[in-house]
């Protein structure tokens, strides 16, 4: 139910008794636009007819941030989180539906503790992948975090959902390193690990932002890296052999070493590979010599570096780039981006490939990311986490349309591409990556007053498999009446069914 603007008001006076009035910012602030629009990188969702909160709250402590839940309960206004605002769908600040909500954004709680004796940090759920990998390596050299590429996510929407990265093969998943969580939940009561109780404890680790709570910081484990890493860019076209060489990637790829990590991005008629290997550049030469001799890698391939200069150079292409670049926030509007994902669990043919390709040609609107699985990520058992994309799964794939303006082009091409792959996909449910969300593969329906199971199941099995069920039936646990809900959000399941 949308609650009355009388509601709205009682709300944002409830909030004034608890919380600064600097830290709760409505649209007559002069700030208000800005702090919304600082963590929107889709010009899609930042328009006249977006839906937009009714205020932003900006909270610097746990307790600003119970006081939003619980005046939040009681006028019956959501609350929406962000940390980074990555959302592939913008559900951390914007609602597809007309909804009175108010977006909390974590931005400012952003510390990061890194324990070097134990091997361990503290990172608060405002903080960036970047700002976590830059404070790890400066604090305590030798030791890193296994998270992903794009340093201005937030770690409290990549953690919540998985954390896929370049050395997931060797360390796992950023979820399979968290060891202890404090998260506010449904009735603002601030909890750890502990308190949490295993159900919840093992929900919020995988099964996706946005359902279960609040989660303010993160007790990860850090891991080993040796002073120099190397890093090689290798791009073959279609006329040097990319097909043949991606067809033979899927299977070797997954079966490496786990201190070799290779992935794909397929665009613009050519396959770029990039290879990060933990340790120096005659050894991984060596080894792709004999392993993967289709790519040619010589010495001239090779740029070592600190692992830390590693997390910037694969997105600058340059080694010359400053790892100070990890502390920058900013994002801006940029490009209008679709996204969709898949898994893949049986190589594709070279004969496949060849369709494949011509799908990236000159003028196509996007591009195709291939991320290796196996090693250690392929080994944890499937319901260890919600995230069940485990033994057997060769690599995920995701599709990222671009364009600008009012143009069709792009979702155009990445639908037609994605119903394309369909046949050469997992499927039965044909998988899906829960970050890297995508509401067409189905939106819930409230039904009096509380999201369908059935409506939740239909894209719910997709990101989580089997272990959808216990995430249901943990929401029903722990936030019966569905207070954290969105248009993707883990129904509760009051009984087993
Ligand atoms: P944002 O703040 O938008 O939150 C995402 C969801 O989590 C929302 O539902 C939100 O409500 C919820 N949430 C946020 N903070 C929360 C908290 N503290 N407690 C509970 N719920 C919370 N992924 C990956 O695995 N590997 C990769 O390499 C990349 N690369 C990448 C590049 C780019 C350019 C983008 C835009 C995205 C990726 N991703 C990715 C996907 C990324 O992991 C995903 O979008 C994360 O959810 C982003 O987290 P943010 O905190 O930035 O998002």
């Amino acid at each position: 139910s949308v609650p009355s603007l009388a509601a709205s008001g009682d709300f944002l006076q409830c909030l004034s008794s608890s919380i600064p009035s600097e830290r709760v910012l409505t649209p007559s602030s002069p700030s208000f636009t800005s702090v919304l629009v600082s963590s929107i990188r889709n010009p899609k969702f930042f328009t006249p007819t977006t839906v937009r909160p009714l205020c932003i709250v900006t909270p610097t402590n746990a307790s600003h941030v119970q006081a939003a839940v619980l005046c939040g309960r009681r006028h019956d206004v959501r609350l929406r989180v962000r940390s980074g605002g990555h959302d592939y769908e913008g559900l951390s600040y914007r609602s597809e539906r007309p909804e009175v909500f108010a977006v909390v954004d974590l931005a400012n709680l952003r510390a990061v503790r890194v324990d070097r004796a134990a091997g361990t940090a503290w990172v608060d759920s405002g903080a960036t992948v970047g700002e976590l990998y830059y404070a790890v390596a400066k604090a305590a050299p030798g030791l890193a975090f296994s998270a992903g590429v794009c340093s201005t996510m937030g770690l409290g929407g990549h953690i919540s959902g998985g954390g896929m990265g370049m050395m997931m093969r060797k360390y796992g998943l950023s979820i399979d390193n968290v060891l202890d969580a404090t998260l506010v939940d449904a009735n603002g009561r601030l909890l750890d690990k502990e308190a949490m109780g295993s159900d919840l404890f093992w929900a919020i680790r995988g099964g996706g932002g946005g359902n279960f709570g609040i989660v303010l910081s993160w007790k990860v484990r850090l891991v080993p890296v040796p002073p120099t890493v190397t890093f090689s860019n290798i791009q073959k076209t279609i006329d040097q052999g990319a097909a043949n060489a991606v067809t033979k990637w899927q299977a070797l790829a997954p079966a490496l070493p786990e201190d070799l990590s290779i992935r794909v991005i397929v665009q613009n008629q050519h396959a770029l590979f990039q290879t990060l290997y933990l340790g120096g550049c005659s050894a991984l030469v060596r080894a792709m010599s004999s392993l993967f001799p289709e790519l040619g890698m010589t010495r001239a391939d090779c740029r070592e570096m600190t692992w830390l200069q590693s997390t910037v150079y694969i997105n600058s292409g340059d080694t010359e780039t400053p790892v100070e670049t990890l502390l920058n926030r900013t994002t801006s509007l940029s490009t209008f981006t679709k996204n969709k994902s898949d898994y893949v669990k049986q190589a594709i043919t070279k004969d496949t490939w060849e369709k494949i390709f011509p799908w990236f040609n000159s003028s196509a609107a996007g591009i195709m990311i291939l991320e290796p699985h196996g090693g250690r990520v392929g080994s944890i058992a499937d319901g260890d986490t919600p995230y069940p994309h485990r033994s057997g799964v060769l690599y995920n794939i995701q599709y990222v349309a671009f364009w600008t303006g009012n143009g069709t082009d792009g979702p155009n091409w990445i639908s037609g591409l994605y119903n394309f792959m369909e046949p050469f996909v997992s499927k039965n449910p044909r998988g899906a990556y829960v970050n890297y969300r995508d509401l067409d593969i189905g939106e819930n329906t409230v039904v009096g007053g509380v999201t369908s199971y059935e409506t939740g199941k239909v894209w719910g099995e997709s990101y989580f498999g089997a272990n959808f069920q216990r995430l249901a039936v943990t929401k029903g646990k722990v936030d019966a009446s569905d207070y954290f809900r969105n248009e993707q959000s883990v129904p509760p399941l009051l009984s087993r069914k």
